[in-house]
């Protein structure tokens, strides 16, 4: 997969997938742990048309929450482990994956099911966030995600840290594409000490800390929320950049 100097875009995200996928009229679309279904609305948004959408994911929780707001019948979300997709072969012309890849037990293996129940010359589609290359006010946003990644595993849901660049790429790359291109998706273009940030990051910190109550170092986490609150403060926040790959079966 080709290799390039970061060119950081630093767009709305909507503002960039409508770009990046607004002349696709796929007729049947997998969107590969869709949780409640934010980036499968996403996909929605920003395709020009589409036959069906198909989420799915394990948390039952989740699929449930997300098909109480499907929007119509072309759009239903399914439980299923995406490491064993029970769709046939070649059955989907676009496949994706947002922000997911490090919440899997066997990443490599969802990318191999999702070669699979592609079409030839299918849409491979995947986002993930990772934590090099980054600004300090972009880091400031990784340390949160990594310190609520941390509390997740120990109340027993798979999370770990994010990959750097060049791991999300290597995953990627195990499996054989045609025509990969990669776009760096940041939030940059705003104060990172400003008041509408600062409220959002300080209200997630609140978030975070209420999921460790029930963990014996809830101590712990309470010092490290107060740490993390005071760097939202003082370096302030920016949105972490975002891999984009996009290749055909
Ligand atoms: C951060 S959420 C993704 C949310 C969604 N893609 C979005 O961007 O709005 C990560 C999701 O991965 C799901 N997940 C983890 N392992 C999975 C697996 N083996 N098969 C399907 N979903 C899985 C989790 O249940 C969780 O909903």
């Amino acid at each position: 997969m080709s290799q390039k100097n970061l060119e950081i875009i630093s767009d709305d995200p909507e503002v960039f997938f409508a770009g990046l996928l607004g002349e696709m009229m796929p007729p049947q679309v997998l969107d590969v742990a869709c949780g409640t279904g934010g980036f499968t609305e996403m996909l929605r948004g920003s395709l020009q048309s589409y036959g069906q959408i198909i989420g799915i994911d394990v948390r039952e929780d989740a699929v449930a929450k997300a098909n109480e707001n499907r929007p119509d019948q072309s759009v239903r979300f399914e439980v299923m482990d995406a490491a064993e997709i029970t769709f046939p072969n070649d059955t989907f012309d676009l496949v994706s994956c947002a922000f997911s890849l490090h919440h899997m037990p066997d990443p490599q293996a969802v990318l191999a099911e999702m070669r699979r129940v592609l079409k030839p010359d299918g849409t491979l589609l995947i986002v993930e966030m990772y934590h090099d290359h980054l600004t300090d006010p972009q880091i400031t946003e990784i340390m949160v995600h990594h310190w609520a990644a941390e509390i997740d595993t120990a109340l027993g849901e798979l999370h770990r840290k994010t990959y750097t660049r060049d791991e999300i790429l290597e995953l990627v790359q195990r499996e054989s594409w045609k025509n990969p291109q990669t776009f760096d998706l940041a939030g940059i273009n705003f104060d990172p000490l400003g008041e509408d940030i600062m409220k959002m990051m300080l209200d997630t910190i609140v978030r975070v800390l209420h999921k460790a109550k029930p963990l014996p170092d809830y101590d712990d986490h309470q010092i490290k929320a107060s740490l993390l609150g005071d760097r939202v403060a003082q370096v302030g926040t920016h949105i972490s950049t975002r891999l984009i790959v996009l290749a055909q079966k």
